[in-house]
């Protein structure tokens, strides 16, 4: 018997969009890059022209590609103030959906999503590839296996190298860098804490913005979130960007019984020192397609799989949810200069 092929269609050809499309077409032979959509046509004719997409398979917008295309799946890695929108459509046209971080604006958008998924019986799996990355999946496990005890404090920094474009860090269309950089630290405290956030303390600071001629209102480049969890934990996380030394994301979690630590800034194991120098020189990450290249391929395969066999997601819509409501309990305490608890948020 043939092996099934699953067909997707990517919505928005941009920076997260390339890398989806590469996994999706260099590394799965279970799937097929089926049609893009992007609002602008230089970029879904690059992606096109880039991965083989037939000119007729490339589109303006998710309704003309459901119209004229035969796929199974969509991708969504547009702006999160599209997020909400795109979703719905797709779940509501039983087309299974992988949607990047963060899941939506508000709570109320991941709710709309959640539900549509829900009642056309879909798949809806959310792009927290650090989940799939082998370094941060061997540490949750030992986790869970108990290796270092119950977990009492985790601590995850995303330190990242260009200035996000004007959407990612204007409040209104992103909720600025504690969701477009930190959301995945926000799901990793989390997930290896094994418990929901209760409390969320945040302060930020603007460093770089007048230099870089940013007059976002509210813009900051550093942030340092604290985190009661509802299991007594505490939690830390760091974000900056742009941070201008390279792509940094670890992660230290203490345990009752012992320490672990995941990543490292080194990215290769290549060390140089010559008399010029005199010092070590060490190649290091500089991007988030680099050091989480497995990550993005396993979080996809991942995706394809649940398709093919009937089954659930293991990070959906119910994590993307959790760490909006962070980033929400996050902005709001630095915009109100005061710890704020999860209840305020999750009862809006
Ligand atoms: N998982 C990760 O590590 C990761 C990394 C980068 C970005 N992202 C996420 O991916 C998403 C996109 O980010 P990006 O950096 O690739 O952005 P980008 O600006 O590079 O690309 C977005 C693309 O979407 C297109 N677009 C905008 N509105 C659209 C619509 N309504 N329909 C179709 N196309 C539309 C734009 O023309 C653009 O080509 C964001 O949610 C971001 O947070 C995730």
């Amino acid at each position: 018997m043939k092996n099934p092929v699953t067909r997707v269609c990517l919505v928005g050809a941009g920076r997260a969009g390339n890398v989806h499309a590469n996994s999706l077409t260099h590394h799965l032979p279970n799937a097929s890059l089926a049609a893009v959509v992007d609002t602008s046509a230089g970029a879904r004719d690059a992606m096109g022209d880039a991965f083989g997409i037939d000119p007729g398979s490339r589109f303006a917008s998710l309704e003309q590609a459901m119209e004229s295309a035969h796929f199974e799946a969509v991708v969504i890695t547009t702006p999160t103030f599209t997020h909400a929108a795109l979703a719905v459509t797709a779940a509501k046209a039983r087309k299974h959906v992988f949607l990047e971080k963060p899941m939506a604006l508000n709570l109320a958008e991941c709710d709309a999503i959640i539900a549509s998924a829900a009642q056309a019986g879909v798949l809806l799996q959310l792009g927290f590839m650090r989940r799939f990355d082998p370094e941060f999946s061997a540490a949750a496990q030992r986790i869970q296996a108990g290796e270092i005890g119950q977990p009492m404090m985790v601590k995850s920094l995303t330190h990242g190298p260009g200035l996000p474009p004007p959407w990612a860090r204007d409040l209104r269309t992103s909720n600025g860098a504690l969701a477009e950089v930190n959301s995945h630290d926000w799901d990793t405290v989390r997930w290896l804490m094994g418990s929901n956030y209760e409390r969320v303390y945040v302060e930020v600071a603007n460093f770089k913005g007048p230099a870089n001629h940013v007059d976002t209102p509210h813009f900051y480049d550093n942030a340092l979130v604290s985190i009661r969890f509802e299991n007594g934990g505490l939690g830390s996380i760091s974000g900056i960007c742009p941070c201008q030394y390279g792509y940094d994301a670890r992660v230290e979690i203490v345990g009752e019984e012992g320490i672990m630590q995941i990543g490292k800034l080194q990215g290769q194991a290549v060390w140089v020192c010559t008399n010029r120098d005199q010092g070590l020189i060490t190649p290091i990450y500089r991007t988030w397609p680099e050091r989480f290249a497995w990550g993005y391929i396993n979080e996809m395969a991942h995706f394809i799989h649940c398709i093919q066999k009937g089954e659930g997601p293991a990070v959906g819509g119910v994590d993307g949810r959790w760490a909006v409501a962070g980033v929400l309990a996050g902005t709001r305490s630095f915009l109100e200069e005061r710890p704020v608890k999860l209840s305020e948020i999750l009862t809006d």
